[in-house]
């Protein structure tokens, strides 16, 4: 699998960052298989976060990443991309995050981290399949 799913989150379409974000993807090298900016709705929140289900913080994510839309990205690089845009992210919580990471530089709240990436390559066929079945089943 050589290609990951990237979600701006709606806090970075909200502060205009998903040109900032998006060029850095570029500038490495990755190419760019499918964007939309798109809402993300409860249904659809569930099927991507269903393995959070159940714990404390599932309603505040659930409530934060349906509220506006997201830009939805499908990269593509060499192989384990999901691996490195994961590492372009930093960690979870931007405070822990080292600069020149995306969550480093640009966030502060753990809640609010601006993007998603894939944790594994089977998570990144999942969540393809999910946002973008299309591409699952056309094989472009
Ligand atoms: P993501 O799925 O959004 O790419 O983030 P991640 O893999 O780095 O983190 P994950 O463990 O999958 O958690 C998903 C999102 O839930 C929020 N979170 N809050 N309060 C908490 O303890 C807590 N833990 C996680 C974060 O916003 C995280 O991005
Ligand atoms: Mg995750």
């Amino acid at each position: 699998m050589n290609r990951t799913l990237v979600i701006c989150k709606p806090d970075a379409v909200e502060r205009g960052l998903v040109g900032e974000i998006l060029g850095r993807f570029e500038r490495k090298g990755l190419r760019l298989v499918a964007a939309e900016l798109r809402l993300i709705d409860e249904q659809l929140a569930g099927r991507h976060y269903e393995e959070h289900a159940g714990k404390p913080f599932y309603g505040e994510l659930v409530t934060f990443i349906t509220r506006s839309p997201s830009l939805l990205l499908v990269v593509e690089g060499p192989p384990d991309t999901w691996q490195m845009v994961r590492t372009m992210m930093g960690a979870t919580n931007p405070a822990d995050a080292p600069p020149g990471t995306i969550r480093g530089d640009l966030g502060n709240t753990l809640s609010e981290n601006l993007v998603h990436g894939s944790d594994s390559a089977e998570s990144a066929a999942r969540e393809i399949g999910i946002f973008f079945p299309a591409l699952v089943a056309g094989g472009h």
